[in-house]
């Protein structure tokens, strides 16, 4: 009885589920039909479809009455041929090309086609001058998103060493929103006149692109800005973004930076990306002027040493990428936990903390405070600490559980066996800007320099002791130090004063 009750079920289901995808079928063929050359796919709602067209060589007429959500063109056998009137009053939101040979296009090729957002072309051919005949097409004034990828050049003796012109691309493409171009040479010229172009842009990515300069801080809407294998386009000048208030993220991937470019200020930057250049090392405060970064990628340089004072200014930040292979000491200072319990450290597994006064310093802390079962701390230190030669300063005469090797060791062994006394607070005070006494001996050259640089005391260090001592515990100490920046510069300028008296 209960088999059979099951039996019937089933079977019904699978009736059930011919019948649906017969309908399915019917309907999807309905819209495809008129495109047999083309693999056709409904787009799902029943009016429009996506169109892949493999080794063509002419493009064929397209229905009229459909909307091609889509329509790819892809591996086409010998030089693209479109006829005049083949997307004339098509609605086609994007058109791309893959693996084409595009030189025989012209300016009819995609007159009136409507509401074109869309267009892409890659690993293709054009001729250099593709842009100005093809883009003056009424169809692109309404272009937002445009994508070129390895692209080469086919010259005719007419175009002699001309390239795509940026400045060009912006002004026939007025409504652009995203511009991503990769491995296409594009033309040094920037337009001489002033210009409005480009004030739509929201996105603009440039990988590989070997023009020698652009000036990003006229693109003033930008949200994502990305700059790879581009190192020639870094300059100080280029690189302040203190104009693009919209700014959200900032990618500088692997443009041989030896440091963190000076000048970057932004207070809407949330996202920062520096991976793969040759930075060594990350000095203090060196990003006070972001406020809002929330995540920063560091990882694939060869960092040696973090400052621990590198973050302080960072209230948001939430996420750092340090991935470094081969490396087995942390660059990291372990005393950023002392302000920044919460961050969310993305390292190798090899990598660890040295086992030294500072890490024991920081587990105190955290016990004192509660912290010590914060799951990120917990994922910091779950792989204990690397053993170096200042550990072995440090150990316990009489224990000798902990020896030099490259295995690590747990926390918890660390806790027993160094000798740490408070003079080897390895700390100090969090936040506090390291005193650079050079400004200073250069302005007072008139007094012996042993003498001044032993009585001065640094800006900051003197403006510290006139703030009075605050509560240490990071964050509000370090937004003490923000609001007093005024205070400090006057301070700063009145001890100048009086030294040079
Ligand atoms: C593209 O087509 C043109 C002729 O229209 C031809 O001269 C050129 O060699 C072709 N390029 C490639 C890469 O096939
Ligand atoms: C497209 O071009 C890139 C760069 O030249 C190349 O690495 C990639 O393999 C090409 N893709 C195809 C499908 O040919
Ligand atoms: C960056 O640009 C802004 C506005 O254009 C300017 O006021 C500022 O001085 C520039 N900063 C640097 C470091 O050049
Ligand atoms: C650590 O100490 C050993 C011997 O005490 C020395 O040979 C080695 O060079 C030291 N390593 C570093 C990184 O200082
Ligand atoms: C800061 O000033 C105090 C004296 O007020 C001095 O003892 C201390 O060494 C200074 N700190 C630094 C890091 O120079
Ligand atoms: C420091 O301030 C925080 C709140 O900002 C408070 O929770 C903590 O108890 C204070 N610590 C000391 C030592 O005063």
């Amino acid at each position: 009885m209960v088999i059979r009750f099951y039996c019937r079920s089933f079977n019904s289901i699978i009736l059930l589920f011919y019948l649906i995808s017969f309908v399915y079928g019917e309907q999807q063929s309905k819209l495809c039909l008129e495109q047999p050359q083309c693999d056709c796919e409904d787009f799902g709602d029943g009016t429009s479809i996506l169109l892949k067209c493999y080794h063509l060589t002419y493009a064929p007429s397209f229905s009229t009455n459909v909307k091609h959500e889509e329509v790819q063109m892809d591996t086409c056998d010998g030089p693209v041929r479109i006829g005049d009137k083949t997307f004339a009053d098509l609605t086609i939101n994007a058109l791309r090309f893959r693996l084409c040979n595009l030189t025989e296009l012209n300016e009819q090729s995609f007159s009136k086609i409507n509401s074109l957002e869309k267009f892409s072309i890659e690993n293709s051919t054009i001729k250099p001058q593709f842009p100005q005949t093809i883009f003056n097409a009424d169809s692109f004034q309404t272009l937002k998103m445009l994508s070129l990828k390895n692209i080469n050049y086919i010259y005719d003796g007419t175009s002699d060493k001309q390239k795509i012109n940026l400045d060009y691309l912006l002004e026939q493409l007025p409504l652009l929103i995203r511009l991503e171009i990769k491995n296409v040479v594009l033309d040094d010229q920037s337009s001489s006149r002033p210009s409005d172009y480009g004030r739509n842009l929201k996105h603009l990515s440039l990988t590989n692109t070997k023009q020698s300069s652009l000036q990003f801080d006229r693109f003033i809407n930008l949200e994502k800005l990305i700059i790879r294998n581009n190192p020639q386009l870094l300059t100080p000048s280029s690189t302040n973004i203190s104009n693009l208030k919209h700014l959200q993220y900032l990618a500088l991937e692997n443009n041989q930076l030896k440091l963190v470019p000076v000048g970057l200020r932004s207070t809407s930057l949330q996202e920062l990306d520096l991976s793969s250049n040759l930075i060594e090392d990350i000095d203090e405060f060196q990003f006070e002027h972001l406020p809002q970064l929330k995540i920063l990628h560091l990882n694939n340089n060869p960092i040696r040493n973090i400052h621990k004072n590198a973050f302080c200014s960072l209230e948001k930040l939430e996420r750092l990428y340090i991935h470094i292979q081969y490396i087995f000491i942390s660059p990291l200072s372990n005393c950023i936990l002392l302000y920044k319990p919460t961050l969310q450290i993305q390292q190798h597994t090899h990598t660890r903390p040295q086992c030294d006064c500072s890490l024991l310093q920081i587990i105190e802390y955290l016990k004192q405070n509660n912290l010590n079962n914060d799951e990120h701390i917990k994922k910091y230190l779950k792989h204990g600490c690397t053993v170096t030669n200042e550990t072995m300063k440090y150990v316990k005469t009489h224990h000798q559980q902990i020896q030099k090797s490259t295995m690590p060791i747990p926390i918890a062994l660390l806790e027993k066996n160094l000798y740490c006394n408070d003079e080897q607070d390895k700390c100090g005070t969090p936040c506090q800007h390291t005193p650079k006494i050079l400004i200073l001996d250069s302005l007072s050259t008139e007094t012996n320099d042993h003498h001044s640089s032993q009585r001065t005391h640094s800006p900051r260090n003197h403006s510290q002791h006139i703030i009075q001592q605050q509560n240490i515990s990071g964050k509000s100490y370090a937004n003490k130090l923000n609001v007093n920046k005024n205070i400090k510069d006057i301070l700063i300028i009145a001890t100048i004063v009086i030294l040079l008296k």
